[in-house]
Parts: C-alpha cells; structure tokens; sequence
C-alpha cells in the first residue's frame, strides 16, 4: 500500500485527518511523526500559514523520503486585525522562546481580549492550509480551507480541542466544540482544505 506521512506532532490534528482521509476513501498508509524517530525540530516561524505548512511539508518529506502532507491553521478575529491567525497555537506565551501556552490559556486571552466587543463584531474565520509535497519531484502543491462565524462571550462545549470552545459557526447554531467529531469533519476549515488536497494527490500517487 502506498504511504503517505502527515507532517504533524499534534494528535488531535492527527486524529481529525487520518478520519477526514477515511471519509472520502483514501486508500494510503497512513504514517504520521510518532511513527518515525530522530524527525528534526521544526521552528513554525514564518509570517504565513502557507510559509509554514510548506516548510513543515519539505523538513519531513526531504527526512523520510516519503510523500507528505501538512497542515497550518490559525483563527483570524476580525476585531483583532486578524490576531491570532499565524500565532495561534503561541498567542499566550509569554516569551518567544518558550512554548508553553496551553489551548485554554490561548482562548482565555482571546475572550480576554474580545470583553466588551458586541457579537456583531466578533466575526471570525479558520484558515487551514494543506501542503503536499512529494520530495522526488521536489514539488509542493497547496490548498486552502475556510470557514466562517463568531468568537463566542464564554467556552461552550466538550469535544474538538484548540479554539474550538470559544468559534460558534451559525450553519449548525453551535460551536464546533458542541459538535460531534464526525459532524466538525464534515463541514471545517480542515475538512475543506484536504477535500481540495486530495484531488490532487490522486493524480500523482
Ligand atoms: P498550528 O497549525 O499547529 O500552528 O496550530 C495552530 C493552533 O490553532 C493550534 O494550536 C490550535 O490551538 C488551533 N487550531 C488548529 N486547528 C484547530 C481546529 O480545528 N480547531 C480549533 N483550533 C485549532
């Protein structure tokens, strides 16, 4: 069976694109970092998502010499001027240097930051962008997905993890914490962004 890596230390992203590649019958072994040992530390220091999931991609397709996918995704708060976006998984650490920031200290700050802001202006997006890189023909291709709603007044919900507590989406009157996994997998920024990737790895595996 052909392989396919997915360029990510995160198990809860790991959880979500293994059953998303499920769901639209993706026929690879898939391998994610724990399966490998010695992968080099990778810094997410560039100003954009695509920069990012693109470097991740190439460290670990150049290290295993095998097809691989990543994924960059931030929250863009509009009241914010687009904060967390980039930044989302530091956005309350409190030096550069050290991550130490937990998923409920990055959305505390975020209600922190939104109190007093009226619903209408919380309007908020998820960007997730989906590198796949096939090191032997030392070719990236990217794709992006979106979806669109509010930052929330308190954390709402149970499942998901990340942000998800605080990003009420209005096509199901919940927020995607409330959802249940298979119904986030359905509709999300992740969900999207690896529809659109897929089409394209079939051509090339
Ligand atoms: P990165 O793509 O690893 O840089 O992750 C960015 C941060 O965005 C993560 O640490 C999470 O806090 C958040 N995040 C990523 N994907 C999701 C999601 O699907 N729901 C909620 N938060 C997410």
């Amino acid at each position: 069976m052909k392989k396919l890596v997915l360029a990510t230390r995160n198990k809860d992203k790991i959880k979500e694109i293994k059953k998303i590649l499920t769901n639209l019958k993706c026929e690879f072994e898939i391998l994610s970092l724990t399966d490998f040992d010695n992968i080099p530390e990778i810094e997410e220091d560039a100003e954009t998502l695509r920069q990012n999931a693109i470097k991740k991609a190439k460290v670990v397709g150049n290290f295993t010499g095998l097809p691989c996918i990543s994924d960059d995704t931030g929250l863009f708060v509009d009241y914010l001027n687009g904060l967390p976006g980039v930044r989302s998984s530091r956005y309350a650490d409190e030096r550069e240097d050290v991550h130490t920031a937990t998923y409920e200290d990055n959305y505390k700050k975020l209600l922190k930051e939104l109190e007093g802001v009226p619903w209408e202006k919380r309007t908020a997006k998820f960007v997730c962008v989906i590198c796949f890189y096939l090191p032997q023909k030392n070719k990236c291709y990217t794709r992006t997905g979106e979806v669109k709603g509010y930052i929330t007044f308190t954390p709402i919900g149970k499942n998901g993890f990340g942000y998800d507590p605080v990003f009420y989406y209005p096509p199901k009157e919940k927020t995607f914490a409330e959802l249940s996994t298979e119904e986030k997998n359905l509709v999300s920024h992740r969900y999207l962004a690896i529809k659109k990737i897929m089409a394209v790895i079939k051509k090339f595996l």
